[in-house]
């Protein structure tokens, strides 16, 4: 949440900063800033996208080889030009971007209104500014001195990022809980959220750790710890290519993710799926297999769409491997006091890996000795760090705020994993485990085959576009695909849509049926299929549309719905990484032709580095 960018060296500053922040404005775009240092600071910001600040910068001063650029998700204050960052401080003489939430900012504001400061905006962000500020005054100390103790007393999480006039040739940043890359070219730095703005100009990089400073200048990068000992910076090669962050020609990052889906599953199996020798290779799980195989019990935590493929989890977990799951949602296991017993494995599910929520759940749980195997997107992430193992679902970076590839590729790993340890534990015959291994190595040409049918669910999603409300419904494997596919329709056109098991309805949301609502079916051929057939009937005798994702051939359920979106014949337990792809389409074909940037749903962002 909230994009960060900051350059020093010898180019223009300005236009490294613009295109960097236009990479990182799916983490949010309630308004965009530039600060940049030429004889004094130069503040540039305006509410909106990084586009409405482009366009207020034309014709202005932007000659600068440091400056700093913030593209903000708002927590604290209304999106305004006053409350975009970057934020000055009363002297004039620092400008200061951020990322994450001053929990104590209450407080700390109280004292330095006190002290006669005066404040303008309503963000968190501008109290942690002056309060370095004072105590730079008050200790005359230098910058890094002042922002080392103010840290001490912040309670939170953060990256900030300072530029000081009177040390035209530093940039001084600082993380705890969220994430900043440093890329590192010759005679010149770039700092961001993500690595996505720095990789055209290189491909080394330095994950800054949690309670770690860095000192930049053009030919230096100094780490240090809130002790003030120096740190070695452990220099990585990024692994991305400038292509897998870019649109490649389709409309939207969302469009271009849902193509990519089969290429995605195919890179996910690619190397640990040997179909011919029957087994799965993935050195995380391999590596942990004693503790998680005599796991007395799983528990899953995520959030969003991660927690949906969670709940698919729990019931394949659950059936190949006979042990007991629990999914839960991070927001709410953090804040409770959960029973961890002693053999209790955590799987921690993250596109990002930097959800706030989650991470914190985690480290909670690893405080009370549970072993924590991350499911993650985003490599070196935060929660891929703290993880004692896992597995990466190798998607490549998710640009659409909406998850697409993420989650059938996580579905893929889940999969992967649960067939791991049924064969350890000896809860799957043979046959079954190699039927299995048949299954997921198709899901790539499958997936491909249904998104062939892209424009017969786009004049569906057309023929409902004006709809007000929509019920999903799924039995089974396929209940967490309809929570997943009413989820997509809210976040991407919104619709207000409701998921459901399709058994439940009959006990309250039937009550919303009549000939006005569409209820979307998730009805491929499985062991559930013939009540769920029992179900569609008990909406079309209220009069309700139906739309129904059916196995190709389907035709029983053909002859009942309004409306068919067929996919390919596949077993139940692998059916939902496909049965979901007609879903995405559907709720991108219905958020586009309603004119909604379904890449930037309203008040959403992409990383939720907040709580
Ligand atoms: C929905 C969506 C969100 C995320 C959620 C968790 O399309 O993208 O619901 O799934 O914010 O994010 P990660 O997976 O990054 O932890």
């Amino acid at each position: 949440m909230c994009g960060i960018v900051a350059y020093i060296g010898h180019r223009q500053a300005y236009p490294v900063i613009i295109k960097g922040l236009k990479r990182l404005e799916y983490r949010g775009y309630d308004s965009a800033g530039v600060a940049l240092l030429n004889h004094g600071v130069k503040l540039y910001k305006k509410k909106g996208k990084v586009a409405n600040l482009e366009e207020s910068t034309l014709g202005r001063d932007l000659e600068a080889h440091i400056g700093i650029g913030h593209t903000r998700w708002a927590t604290h204050g209304e999106p305004s030009d006053r409350n975009a960052h970057p934020h000055r401080s009363a002297n004039g003489k620092l400008a200061m971007i951020h990322n994450g939430i001053i929990e104590n900012y209450a407080s700390l504001k109280q004292e330095l209104i006190k002290k006669g400061y005066q404040f303008l905006s309503d963000t968190d962000t501008e109290v942690l500014l002056y309060f370095i500020e004072d105590i730079q005054k008050n200790n005359s100390s230098t910058l890094e001195e002042a922002l080392r103790i103010a840290l001490k007393r912040v309670v939170g999480a953060y990256v900030i990022v300072l530029i000081d006039q009177d040390n035209p040739d530093t940039l001084i940043a600082a993380r705890k809980g969220s994430p900043l890359v440093i890329g590192i070219g010759k005679g010149e730095h770039f700092l961001a959220s993500d690595a996505s703005p720095i990789i055209e100009y290189t491909k080394e990089v330095v994950y800054v750790n949690d309670y770690e400073i860095a000192i930049i200048k053009p030919d230096e990068l100094i780490l240090k710890n809130l002790g003030n000992e120096r740190q070695t910076p452990f220099i990585q090669k990024l692994d991305l290519e400038l292509a897998a962050i870019e649109k490649g020609g389709y409309d939207h990052f969302m469009l271009k993710e849902i193509f990519e889906q089969p290429h995605t599953i195919y890179d996910c199996l690619r190397g640990r799926l040997d179909v011919a020798q029957g087994t799965i290779t993935m050195s995380g799980i391999r590596n942990n297999m004693e503790q998680i195989k005599n796991a007395n019990r799983i528990l899953i935590i995520a959030c969003g769409t991660s927690w949906h493929a969670g709940l698919v989890a729990e019931y394949v977990i659950e059936e190949l491997c006979r042990i007991p799951v629990e999914v839960e949602y991070a927001s709410e296991f953090r804040y409770r006091n959960p029973i961890i017993h002693k053999g209790d494995m955590i799987i921690a599910i993250s596109q990002s890996g930097e959800t706030a929520d989650t991470l914190v759940a985690i480290e909670r749980a690893k405080e009370q000795g549970a072993v924590i195997l991350g499911i993650v997107n985003v490599v070196g992430s935060s929660i891929s760090r703290i993880s004692h193992a896992g597995a990466y679902t190798h998607a490549g970076p998710e640009i659409g705020v909406a998850s697409t590839k993420a989650f059938t590729a996580q579905l893929t790993v889940l999969t992967m994993v649960a067939l791991m340890i049924a064969k350890e534990r000896a809860t799957i015959s043979h046959d079954r485990y190699i039927h299995l291994l048949n299954e997921l190595n198709e899901v790539p040409e499958k997936v491909k085959h249904a998104l062939e049918n892209a424009e017969h669910i786009k004049a569906v999603a057309l023929k409902y576009k004006d709809v007000s409300d929509a019920l999903f419904l799924g039995r089974g494997y396929n209940f967490p695909i309809a929570l997943e596919g009413a989820l997509k329709l809210k976040e991407i056109s919104y619709i207000h849509a409701e998921g459901y098991p399709a058994a439940e309805m009959k006990h309250g949301p039937i009550a919303l049926v009549d000939e006005s609502l569409p209820v979307v079916f998730v009805a491929t051929k499985d062991t559930c299929h013939e009540k769920i057939i029992s179900n569609i009937q008990e909406i079309k005798a209220r009069k309700g549309k139906v739309i129904a994702v059916i196995t190709e051939g389907d035709e029983i359920i053909t002859g009942m719905a309004d409306d068919v979106l067929p996919v390919p014949e596949a077993d139940e337990l692998i059916a939902p990484i496909i049965s979901t792809i007609p879903l995405q389409l559907f709720s991108y074909y219905i958020g586009v032709a309603k004119g909604y940037d379904v890449d930037k749903p309203r008040n959403l962002a992409k990383s939720v580095t907040v709580e």
